[in-house]
């Protein structure tokens, strides 16, 4: 949500930030904005709508500065038009921002009656007019910034310039992220990596409560609260910037579904021992013995992770015998939790920068409990408060509707439950090993899949594209799937999209069932198949379209059911997950394209969610 970069040394830089927030463009946005510092004064150019609009403008006056920030705005405060687009500018300052100013009202009431005028609904202008505020009193840009923030309660990532002051940018980070490059006589900052990957891989992660101040030469950084200065860590992002392109793909959404078989990979790369069954899992600093006392384990995660995490409880109970209750972070935070020093929490993220996720990490810890995270962004926020991290290396992943994340966050789950398991004396060597063999063949099959079946997905999506209403259904480890199912569905096609427990489909949903409203079953090999196989019979009995996953076992006895099926390779019903969430995907996305909605950035939709 919202975007940030910042550049400052020797180049001409409004095409530079203009590049960096195409790359931030994932995140959701509304309007942007760039401003750079020219000839003492500042030169800022909005525009509503998406980044062409700001290009072509660009492009007919461009801006000339070799400092300057930018902004991509997904609308809190005020619509998203050009007069709130940012930066915002109150005299010599301007201000862009990622986040909310929860205090707003009240600050701008203060400054309206000490004389401050205002041009934009947006919480953002109220932090520029501080920073000006302190500035008049006589503070350099870094105090002044310092200062402001002493009133600021909220959540930010901002960047401040002053003209009069062209060799400075100074940012600030509280629960908004934020990321420093470091180049060359030049240097950047921006929310995330991909928007610098270009131009350098050395990047310090600013933690809460952190400030710096950039110029050409290098960076200083120091505390918002006491203003005392720290070294930070360095790190070397190991991603390539052809990592974070389409290569060759029409989207991102569907580059990144076919990189599932590497992702996956890389996610067991080094975890796993077939020879003796081992899982190492090294990043998990509980010792055997703490985590054999584990009473129960609670998975706090949002949307996609949310699924995955459900996944996750399944592997976890079947495998090491723990009970798990997987939790909506959004709910778990304000519901007075049991959880203690004998729980296991498991966030489970792919940005790392989920408000909910942080604020119920943050409340499972203040009551002892140890928090794993299973996250893919390094060095992100939940990455750093957790207490072990199992990254799932997914690589970046840009499309807003999650894919490659998911899978590999339920490999990464699946290797724990394995990992719990063992410890708890519950899996042996060879059964071990046979789960973990099960799972190191999910790659070659997907990569089987990835390569047939495209004229199925054409000629479905051209046949549902227009229904308003579409049940997704499974049982078992399936019902989680086709949650994620209609989960993509719905934000990637803004067709009305539900998943449920196909035995629940009798209790209620069998109500909706008519020639217009197809269902999608995932109905794998297993125990459930036959059930599942009755389910789809009763939909057909009512004039419903089917369309069915399964494998290709059962692909004879489906034939003369469903309108469509759709064939993953036999597998054991634990690794089966991994194949049926492929088709998901894909219904998702061939629907979407075929009715032409934006399929890399949905409407109203963000990346990270980085506010409540
Ligand atoms: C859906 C999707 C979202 C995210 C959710 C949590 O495709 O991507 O539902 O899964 O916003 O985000 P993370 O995993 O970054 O915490």
């Amino acid at each position: 949500m919202c975007g940030i970069i910042g550049y400052i040394g020797e180049r001409e830089c409004s095409n530079l930030i203009l590049e960096g927030l195409r790359r931030l463009e994932y995140r959701g946005y509304d309007s942007a904005g760039i401003a750079v510092i020219s000839d003492g004064d500042f030169d800022i150019r909005r525009a509503a709508g998406k980044l062409d609009r700001l290009a072509t403008s660009l492009a007919g006056e461009p801006l000339h500065g070799t400092v300057g920030i930018g902004h991509t705005r997904w609308a809190t405060h005020g619509a998203p038009t050009e007069q709130n687009a940012h930066p915002h500018r109150a005299g010599d300052i301007v201000v862009v921002h990622n986040g909310i100013i929860e205090n707003h009202r009240e600050l701008l009431r203060e400054l309206i009656a000490s004389g401050h005028e205002f041009l934009s609904e947006t919480d953002t202008e109220i932090v520029a007019h501080l920073v000006r505020r302190e500035r008049a009193a006589g503070l350099d840009l870094r105090a002044s910034v310092r200062a402001a923030l002493q009133h600021v309660e909220g959540a930010y990532a901002i960047a401040v310039m002053d003209c009069q002051h062209p060799d400075t940018i100074v940012a600030a980070k509280n629960a908004s992220p934020l990321v420093v490059g470091l180049g060359e006589n030049e240097n950047f900052i921006a929310s995330d990596i991909p928007a610098i990957l270009n131009h350098t891989r050395n990047v310090v992660f600013l933690d809460e409560g952190q400030m710096l101040e950039l110029t050409r030469s290098g960076v200083t950084f120091f505390r918002i609260d006491d203003g005392s200065p720290f070294e930070p860590e360095v790190k070397h992002i190991s991603w390539t910037p052809a990592m974070a392109e389409k290569g060759g793909y029409k989207h991102f959404m569907l580059k990144e579904i076919h990189e599932q078989p590497r992702a996956v990979t890389d996610t067991m790369r080094e975890r796993i021992r077939l020879e003796s069954g081992q899982v190492d899992l090294p990043e998990l600093t509980l010792t055997a013995e703490s985590l054999s006392n584990i009473h129960r384990a609670v998975v706090i995660a949002c949307g996609t992770s949310w699924h995955a995490g459900m996944v996750g409880e399944y592997l976890i109970e079947q495998f090491a015998r723990i009970p798990v209750e997987v939790e909506l972070a959004s709910e778990f935070r304000y519901r007075h939790p049991v959880v203690d020093e004998h729980t296991l929490v498991i966030a489970v993220s792919q940005s790392g920068e989920t408000a909910d996720t942080i604020a119920a990490l943050k409340e499972s810890k203040s009551h002892g409990a140890h928090v794993l995270a299973i996250c893919n962004v390094v060095g992100s926020t939940i990455t750093r408060l957790a207490d072990s991290v199992v990254l799932t290396h997914a690589g970046p992943e840009v499309s807003v509707a999650s894919t490659k994340a998911f899978t590999t966050q339920i490999v990464a789950l699946y290797l724990l439950a394995v990992r719990l398991g063992q410890v708890r004396g519950l899996l042996d060597a060879e059964r071990s090993t046979q789960l973990l063999q099960d799972l190191v063949e999910v790659p070659i099959h997907m990569e089987a899949m990835l390569h047939e079946g495209e004229a199925t997905y054409l000629e479905m999506a051209k046949r549902f594209s227009h229904s308003a209403n579409m049940l997704y259904l499974g049982r078992g480890l399936s019902f989680p799937i086709a949650l994620e199912g209609a989960l993509k569905l719905k934000e990637l096609s803004y067709i009305h999209a539900e998943g449920y427990a196909a035995g629940e489909m009798k209790h209620g949903p069998i109500a909706l069932i008519e020639e217009s409203v197809p269902s999608v079953f995932v109905c794998p090999d297993g125990p459930n198949f036959e059930k599942t196989v009755g389910n789809i019979a009763e939909i057909k009995a009512r004039g419903g379209p089917v369309i069915a996953v399964t494998c290709v076992n059962g692909k004879a006895a489906l034939e003369a059911e469903a309108d469509f099926v759709l064939t993953v390779p036999s597998s054991p019903e634990h690794t089966q997950v991994l194949l049926t969430s492929l088709p998901m995907q894909l219904i998702a996305y061939h629907i979407a394209d075929f009715k032409g909605t934006d399929v890399d950035q949905p409407r109203n939709l963000a990346k990270s969610v980085t506010v409540e």
